[in-house]
């Protein structure tokens, strides 16, 4: 008998209270927080949804591996179990642990890219895109046009533009030193990238002698959507299938914080021995020597097991389940959301939810804390406030207005998703009274972290 109710793959051995707030309490810590989420007490949250990176619940394998970590500063054993985890899935040759993903996009992009240069990527993430910038390069999103259609229902709506990579690739001699891919593609809204893709963007590279990186995070998660939706890996485990992804690739950053199940942590993995020390030199200037990256020892046993972890089917389907359940209620009662449902999160479709508002007044922010006014739910922009401001300090609406509902792993369980249905639903019936908001203080860089904001009307939602 197959039964068909998916339960969570674990059971809880320890549990973190989570607190309760009035309506009042929650208007008064948005107000403090000058209406943007990011600047909240995380205590003053009840569903914490602003990200899945770091957030997760680690196992009782990977607390054992903790007490098992060696703190020798050089060479040590955590390094060589965390060296050979990667290797196992990756097969690349050298593997540099670093802080955590933007570390390693930073090192990698500081020797490799100069002024001018292009790097192309089905859609950057908004560190990635930050870090090319930062070295006066161009970071070019070239996702499938389907990509910009949250409504349209396909497999593999992560997919990089293959005629667009080759173009730019034959257009820019000399200024593409290299091209990306992020699995699965985070701002195009958690959406997988097919092995056909990947395959063909790895031949379309090698022809003209580009070096193809994939920005790794959720790698297993893709594997997954290759596994359940692409012709001819249906019987292939989820390892089989990373090991593929991998093989048609020069290298990979990687946020461990992701699938690597850990709290902290990522690496840079790479094939090319000049750049390997390049890079290897950066790193031991600001992160720490090679063997420990910026991490202690500890780090590196739990993104070794947590790796193998990421990769469980047993996981990985109650995973993707978690965000698809809470997704097809959204969708039976017409809220619009990014279809269909990706990895690690649900993503809202605010421009059209809330068409009242116009893009200059940012209706995903507004919505976004709306959910928190009325559910102590903390969700991120990803929208024109995230990516509105252009490098030369104009600004242009982003392409979608989107609300990102991130799941952290193995944190959650069903009846936490419940609550989270119900507040949506509410929220649906009272979407006319929400307002869009304004900026009164911004950096010149990755502004959504601490801009200020008020609301338009005076409040985000009139007075229920
Ligand atoms: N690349 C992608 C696709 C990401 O999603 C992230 C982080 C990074 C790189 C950078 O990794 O945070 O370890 O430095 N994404 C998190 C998020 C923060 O909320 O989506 P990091």
């Amino acid at each position: 008998m197959q039964f068909k109710t998916i339960i969570e793959p674990f059971r809880i051995k320890s549990v973190e209270p989570i607190r309760q707030t009035t309506r009042t309490e929650r208007e008064n810590a948005l107000r403090e927080a000058k209406y943007n989420l990011f600047l909240l007490k995380a205590d003053d949250v009840l569903i914490d949804l602003l990200t899945d990176s770091g957030t997760g619940a680690m196992s009782s394998e990977q607390w054992a591996g903790i007490m098992r970590g060696d703190e020798s500063y050089a060479g040590a054993k955590s390094f060589y179990r965390f060296e050979t985890a990667v290797q196992d899935i990756t097969n690349l040759k050298y593997i540099i642990p670093t802080h955590q993903g933007r570390a390693a996009e930073r090192i990698l992009f500081g020797a490799a890219l100069k002024e001018g240069d292009i790097v192309p990527n089905n859609t950057h993430f908004d560190t990635t895109r930050a870090n090319i910038e930062f070295r006066k390069a161009t970071a070019l999103d070239i996702p499938v046009e389907e990509a910009h259609h949250p409504e349209l229902v396909l497999p593999f709506k992560g997919n990089i533009d293959l005629e667009k990579l080759e173009q730019v690739i034959v257009d820019n001699p000399g200024k593409v030193p290299m091209a990306m891919i992020t699995v699965t593609n985070n701002s195009g809204g958690g959406q997988p990238v097919s092995m056909a893709n990947i395959r063909a963007a790895s031949e379309i590279c090698r022809r003209h002698d580009v070096p193809l990186f994939l920005d790794a995070c959720r790698f297993a998660e893709n594997s997954w959507f290759i596994k359940i939706r692409e012709e001819g890996y249906a019987d292939k485990t989820p390892i089989e299938i990373a090991q593929e992804m991998f093989s048609y690739v020069d290298g990979a950053t990687m946020s461990a914080k992701k699938d690597g199940m850990a709290n902290i942590g990522g690496f840079l993995a790479l094939n090319d021995t000049e750049l390997a020390k390049n890079c290897k030199n950066m790193l031991i200037l600001t992160e720490g020597f090679p063997t420990y990256g910026g991490l202690a020892g500890y780090d590196l046993e739990a993104i070794a097991i947590g790796l193998r972890e990421a990769l469980d089917e047993n996981y990985l389907r109650y995973r993707i389940r978690s965000v698809s359940y809470l997704g097809d209620i959204l969708t039976a009662n017409g809220i619009p959301i990014m279809r269909p449902t990706g990895g690690h999160a649900i993503y809202i479709d605010a421009k059209q939810w809330l068409p009242h508002i116009s893009q200059s007044e940012y209706p995903a922010w507004a919505l976004s804390a709306a959910l928190y006014l009325v559910g102590g739910v903390r969700s991120v922009e990803i929208g024109s406030v995230m990516f509105g401001l252009q490098p030369d300090g104009s600004e242009k609406p982003a392409a979608m207005e989107l609300v990102r509902l991130a799941f952290p792993r193995r944190m959650y369980t069903q009846s936490h998703v419940d609550y989270l249905a119900e507040v949506l639903l509410h929220v649906n019936e009272i979407k006319d009274s929400i307002g869009g908001v304004r900026i009164t203080e911004a950096p010149a860089f990755l502004r959504h972290f601490t801009a200020e904001f008020e609301p338009v009307n005076g409040q985000i939602v009139a007075d229920e």
